[in-house]
């Protein structure tokens, strides 16, 4: 293959920088193998950028070769590393600067025809600054196991999480029965219900709380013990991690027509040293509750970071394959400043101003939604199917 020259085509991108941002998950690496091979293919040169856009900040890169990628395709993580640090909001020593024409130099000085960022919203966001401030090309691939990134129809990341939850709420069944017990399972989602809703279908949760249908406690509580009336003597609770009560949700919008920005209710989420405060799983305080509600006895999982390790699902493997290499394809036609979505069979470019700053949520009376109520599960809100 002579240069970037590809069966008599020439393709229009010569040189790419990949990184990945935001919380890691499974297909990141199958997704990063998808871009650089098919980038490689029509003779492009490709530079992985270590831990997100603060190693494009400190300069910090890795040429990328075939040999690099080889081997890949089913190994957790990120190989380039991760870091949730924004160009225009970079934590350097005890300041936080804005960087973003740093990194726009050291990506100009790389020589990078385009940046491709492969993340959740937050990346998705910093791609579209480095674009409309900096004048970068850029293109995004959607990850996360939230699953709320908007204009595709799924992010990679999200099976395999999904997987991993429904596996341990079923490992939970079998605890909780010979028990007689109730559990209550956290999982994540940041402020979206999908993966606990997804999981709980498919576990056969008793209750699925999730944040786009604030909960009564009491209506909780009544339905475990509904079930315990009926001589079901276990019960298990799948609970978003960002699942919040009526009251909290009626406070949370009184804040917000007020103008309030922060829930000052809210514990702290951040050190005085930038570091994330480690927080008490909420499902803790649900537990707590709900025993104490029912007199049931009642015990805590919170699956946390074990749903965003180990090795992608085969499902996530494909879907990283195609998303990867159809950014390839892309970046040949020099098609710039879009995600790479997932719609029905396809995966097609959208505006990236079309999808930054916008969250995914489960729409109240979703499908999902629908046949979880029909199945009998409780949702919080007193409402049966
Ligand atoms: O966005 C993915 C996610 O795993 C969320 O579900 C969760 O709220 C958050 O990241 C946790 O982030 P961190 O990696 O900072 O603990």
């Amino acid at each position: 293959m002579e240069g970037n020259m590809i069966m008599g085509k020439k393709a229009k991108t010569r040189c790419i920088g990949i990184l990945t941002a935001g919380g890691d998950c499974p297909g990141l690496n199958a997704a990063i193998r998808g871009v650089a091979k098919a980038a490689l293919h029509h003779g492009m040169r490709v530079t992985g950028i270590l831990d997100g856009f603060r190693g494009l900040v400190e300069n910090r890169t890795h040429p990328i070769e075939d040999i690099h990628v080889s081997g890949i395709l089913t190994l957790g993580g990120t190989f380039l590393g991760s870091s949730r640090d924004k160009p225009h909001k970079m934590k350097m020593g005890d300041k936080v600067m804005d960087l973003t024409g740093v990194a726009v130099a050291n990506a100009r000085r790389l020589q990078l025809d385009c940046l491709v960022c492969l993340g959740g919203g937050g990346t998705q966001k910093n791609a579209l600054h480095l674009h409309q401030v900096g004048g970068l090309n850029v293109l995004t691939l959607p990850k996360t196991i939230d699953n709320d990134v908007v204009m595709t129809d799924v992010s990679f990341g999200y099976d395999t999480a999904l997987g991993i939850a429904t596996e341990a709420i079923d490992r939970l069944h079998t605890t909780a029965t010979s028990h007689h017990r109730v559990i209550v399972c956290e999982i994540m989602g940041h402020t979206a219900g999908w993966l606990a809703l997804g999981a709980g279908i498919a576990g056969g949760a008793d209750v699925i709380l999730i944040p786009e249908i604030p909960y009564d406690l009491e209506a909780v509580a009544a339905h475990l013990r509904n079930r315990r009336r009926h001589g079901k003597r276990f019960s298990i609770v799948a609970i978003a991690e960002g699942a919040i009560s009526i009251a909290e949700a009626q406070r949370l919008a009184k804040d917000r027509k007020a103008g309030k920005k922060k829930d000052k209710a809210a514990p702290p989420r951040v050190e005085s040293n930038g570091m994330h405060l480690v927080q008490e799983a909420m499902a803790s305080r649900m537990a707590r509750q709900l025993q104490q509600l029912t007199g049931l006895e009642a015990r805590v999982t919170s699956l946390g970071h074990v749903q965003r390790g180990g090795s992608p699902s085969a499902t996530d493997r494909l879907l990283c394959t195609r998303l990867g290499t159809q950014a390839g394809q892309l970046l040949s036609e020099g098609k710039y400043n879009v995600m790479v979505a997932v719609r029905g069979d396809a995966c097609v470019p959208v505006p990236l101003e079309s999808v930054a700053g916008l969250v995914k949520l489960v729409p109240p009376d979703h499908p999902q939604v629908v046949a979880a109520r029909l199945v009998g599960t409780c949702l919080g809100d007193w409402k049966e199917a």
